[in-house]
This record gives C-alpha cells, structure tokens and sequence, in this order.
C-alpha cells in the first residue's frame, strides 16, 4: 500500500522555488514570519467575525490569539482574516439580508487563499450559519469555535434572558405594569458580559445545532463567553484543527445525512429557534444533503422539549451549562433510540462517543425524558392553500388551547401599517382574530425580518390576552414566543396565497392535522389573485438588486438560487 500523502494545499503556493512561491512568500514575511513557516506545515484559517458592530462578538480578538496558541502548539500557522461580521442588534432591516453575503465572502476567501483548514468563530445568530455554509461549499478540514452565550441576565433578583425580555417588558408597559426606571435598569442588567444571547435563542440554537452536527468540540455551544473554559475549548480547537489536516479530516465526512437529522432532533429537544430550520436546509444543501421541511416534522416528531429555558421554559444558558450542557441532551436522544450514534465528529470520536457518560447535574434545567418542559419540542410544518410550501410553528414556545382554531383574518399589508394601526382603539380583532402579515418575506422584505410575532394590540392586553393566533411570510427572533406561524411560503410578494387573504376571512388553524386553511373557495381565490399585482421592493444596491433577484423560500433555505451547490475545492490559476 502507497503511503504517498497528497500534497497539502497550502504548498501550492508556498512550495518550491519558482517565482510565484517567491511571492507569496516574501510578502508574507512582511509580517516576520521565519522561513521555517512555510516549510509545509498546516496552514490554518482563522476565519474571524469580531466586530464592535456585532456586540455578541467583540470578545473575538482575544478569543482569535487562543486559538492561535493551539495551532501553534500543534505545528501548524495560523492566519487570522476577518470577514463580514452580520449583526443581529445593529444591522437593519435584517441581519437574514446579509448572511447569504458573509457566506460568500467566506467561501471566496478560502478558495482563493492557501489554507488547509480553517477555524470558524462564531456567535451572534447569522454568524453561525454564514460562515458554516462558507466554509461547506469548500470542504476543508473545518471546526467552529463559538464565542459563548452572555452570563445571565440579573434584574431586581431575577433572571431576565436577552430578547425574551424586551418581549415581556414592552408587552408589561402596554398593559401598565412596567415604568420607565425599570426599562432603564433592565436595559444594562439584560446585557452584563460580552458573548451572544444567553436564552435559547437562534445564537444559542446555531450553536447547539453545530455541537451536535459534530462540527465543534463537545460543550462547545454552552460555555459562558467569560469563563476560562471558554478559551481552553478554543486553544484546545487550535490543537485540533492541525491534526485534522493531517488526517484530512473534512466538513463532508461530518456534515453527513445523519449528522443532520441528529441537529434537527436535538433542535426539538432543546426547543431551539424556528430560524434552525432555514439555516440547516440552506447549509445541508451546500454540503449535497437534500434536507426537506417534511425531514423537520417527521423527525421532530415525539421528541419532547427536554431543556428548560427562555422563551419556552425558566432557566438561561449560565443554568444549561452548568447542568451539562448539549452533551446531556444528547446522551438522552440516544438513551431513547433517536440518535445516529456513529456520526463522526471533529474530535475523531463518534457523537455517542463523546456523549454516553454525559450526567445531568439539575434535572430542572434539563428535564427527564419522561417528565419533559413540553411533549411536543419540533418544530411543527403546516401545509394547506394558505402556505402550499408550507409554514412553520413552534409548539413548545405556542399556547396549545390555540392549537385548534378558527378565526376572522386582520390583515397587515406591511409592518409600517401593523404599527400604524394595531393600538388604535377602532381596530376591528378581538382575542379569536388571526392576525396576518405579508410582505416580509425574503423577496419582499426583503431579508425575511424577524416580525412575525406581532405584538398583541393594547386594548386586548389590557383585557388579559396573552396569545393570540399571527400568520406571516417572516421569520420571528428565537427569543420570541406565542402562536405565531412563521415562513408562509410562497411569500405574498411572489404573489403566494398570504397576498390573497381580506379582513374578515376565515382561518382555520389544526397543528395536530398541519393543516393551515384559509376557507375561500378557489374561484374566489382565483378572482382574487387576477386583480393582484405582487410588488418587489426596490433594491438601492447592488448586493440587494441580486439579493432579491435570486434568494429562494424559506422551504429551500433563502440561499441563492445562484449557488451551484458542493463543488471540489481546486487549486487556483496563477496570479501572475
Ligand atoms: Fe447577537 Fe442575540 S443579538 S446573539
Ligand atoms: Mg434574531
């Protein structure tokens, strides 16, 4: 047997003494590398999204020198390079408009750069998935370093959980319970340590979807950002990623169909964010899994929500790491047959591996299997002529006396016209209504803001009502909660039947039957879709002309539809 390695990638450019090696060289050492550093060692992508325009992840740089420190340790070189850092808290009309954006920058960088593996960090919500389906359509040896939720919101001698918060407080304020000193106290207390939300919101989700893909180090996804465990994990990834390359260890041998199906039951099992679903479609389809809405329904199916925190349950992610974190979670998939328990992982091990002596330190927090926070964790997929591609709900974070409902339509036809006129006091809903909005979708948006879960109107609030029934094309954060049907696809600027709804229409909502009707006939319907003229917004930039032009549904993942799927990496044509 020949034990002939292929030669690295990175030699491409650095090895040998023509000129074009020369020249990568030499202005490398602008930076006084020794020449030993190109000597065919692995070199390692530290693919970065510190920002101070992404508070979640503006620990990054000292996080980035740890990671380093393994590397070298290991005998590889590090190369830290920045990319597109997409901003939940600042980035409007959406961060969703932009991941497809970092996504590309990261593939292009690998292919165009002489890396052997690269090192993801990731945080706040779109950096997770971004840089994952960058480093995917290239399939390096790849591992993702998260940068750890915030330590727990602490107001008054409460736990308040980032995002889920400013729920609760402006929906306290409607109803008159919440003044403003409290507002101001809560705005620091929510936010008290750099890392990403610390509910189990889409930062904290991405990050457990990733642990349990196999991507990262075990705990990886729970660790505070400001615990010492934290950066170990990251000197420790540095080590790892170097004998990966040497073992060409890479993405497609661990992002495999099972790995996938493994992320969606723990995504039921945690009560993870419904953005889970977009992001995973979008990234199994970068990597050449067909990963499906029906995939999410059927193998959510009987997993019951086994982690106890904000915006289904109690606790926050401090309280989840403490407990045991993921590897807890998943040792109990497992125990209950609904793990693949050979899906390799970064580590060399297999999931189970690295799970089957997990313990469970605070069964309140992580929940038995048979005495779980809710029944039913998954994500529920309903289908019917309102949402022929369907539509998402989670059940855990809804209230289940709304499960079966019927009720008139209040139609929004923007969000600026929700705002305009949801509080006024002559509004035609009552507690029974569903209230529906279009146009947010990831044409129409566009982007796909995170709008869905409307505020109930004030004069119900101050009545008591707490849910009510909301049906639209756009996505809601992970920290939110409520009966809130999400990702109505086709979107109503594609001219999808959400365009076609009128005040006053009847909805009929069946979670159990996933089933979401709007109970007009089709010639009506049909009369109906003749007079519309679905309007695309106009784009003022060039990303967003493209954008918009070429994002799928929400059912396909809103990649775009530009992407060629998996292509071998190659290595590139001179450069002079
Ligand atoms: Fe960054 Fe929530 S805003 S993780
Ligand atoms: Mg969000």
């Amino acid at each position: 047997m020949s034990t002939a390695k292929k030669p690295r990638r990175s030699a491409y450019w650095y090895g040998g003494r023509g000129k074009s090696a020369w020249m990568h060289r030499s202005w490398m050492k602008n930076q006084g590398m020794p020449e030993d550093s190109f000597d065919g060692r692995p070199v390692i992508g530290i693919c970065n999204t510190w920002s101070e325009l992404t508070p979640c992840n503006a620990h990054f740089r000292d996080l980035a020198e740890r990671i380093k420190r393994g590397v070298l340790e290991a005998g590889g070189l590090p190369l830290e390079f920045p990319v597109l850092s997409v901003s939940e808290s600042q980035f409007r009309p959406t961060a969703m408009l932009f991941r497809n954006l970092a996504a590309m920058d990261v593939e292009e960088t690998i292919r165009a750069a002489p890396l052997d593996g690269v090192v993801l960090m990731a945080g706040c919500d779109k950096t997770t998935p971004s840089l994952m389906m960058g480093a995917a359509s290239c399939d390096l040896p790849t591992i993702v370093v998260s940068g750890g939720p915030m330590l727990n919101g602490r107001l008054r001698g409460k736990q308040i959980g980032s995002g889920t918060a400013v729920w609760q407080l402006f929906e306290d304020r409607k109803a008159g319970r919440v003044d403003d000193d409290l507002l101001d106290e809560a705005e620091q207390a929510q936010s008290r340590s750099p890392g990403f939300c610390m509910t189990m919101g889409t930062a904290s989700t991405m990050a457990s979807m990733v642990e349990a893909l196999g991507a990262a180090l075990p705990e990886n996804a729970a660790i505070p950002a400001v615990d010492s465990r934290r950066n170990r994990i990251a000197q420790l990834s540095g080590r790892r990623i170097v004998e990966m390359v040497e073992q060409d260890l890479r993405l497609s041998q661990i992002l495999t169909r099972d790995a996938f199906e493994n992320a969606i039951r723990a995504n039921g099992a945690i009560g993870g964010s419904t953005n889970a679903v977009i992001h995973l479609i979008a990234l199994a389809r970068r990597i050449g899994v067909d990963l499906t809405l029906e995939d999410w329904d059927r193998l959510g199916r009987g997993i019951p929500a086994l982690v106890d925190l904000m915006p289904s349950g109690r606790f926050l992610m401090e309280d989840f790491y403490y407990a045991g974190g993921l590897p807890v979670v998943l040792r109990a998939l497992g125990e209950a047959g609904h793990l693949h328990k050979d899906a390799l992982t970064v580590n060399g091990k297999t999931l189970w591996d690295n799970v089957r002596e997990a313990e469970n330190y605070n069964p309140e927090v992580i929940r038995p299997w048979d005495a779980p926070l809710a029944a039913q964790g998954g994500i529920a997929v309903l289908r019917g002529n309102l949402a022929p591609r369907g539509a998402v709900i989670k059940p855990s974070a809804a209230s289940p006396e709304l499960f079966a409902h019927r009720g008139r339509a209040v139609v929004f036809d923007t969000i600026e016209d929700y705002h305009a006129r949801i509080d006024d006091p002559a509004l035609e809903i009552d507690a029974s209504s569903a209230m529906v909005l279009r146009n947010c979708g990831p044409r129409g948006y566009p982007g796909m803001a995170e709008v869905g879960n409307m505020a109930l109107p004030r004069k119900l609030v101050e009545q008591g009502v707490r849910d009510m029934v909301r049906i639209s094309d756009a996505r809601m954060s992970g920290t939110a909660y409520g009966t809130v049907i999400l990702h109505a696809a086709p979107e109503a600027a594609e001219g999808g039947p959400l365009a076609l709804v009128r005040d006053g229409d009847m909805i009929e909502l069946d979670v159990e039957a996933r089933s979401l009707t709007l109970e007009v006939d089709a010639a009506e319907l049909d009369r109906r879709r003749a007079e519309l003229t679905p309007v695309l917004p106009k784009a003022s930039s060039a990303w967003r002309r493209l954008y918009i032009d070429h994002v799928t549904q929400a059912d396909e993942g809103c990649d775009l539809d530009l992407h060629p799927g998996p292509q071998p990496l190659e290595n590139p044509r001179p450069s002079h």
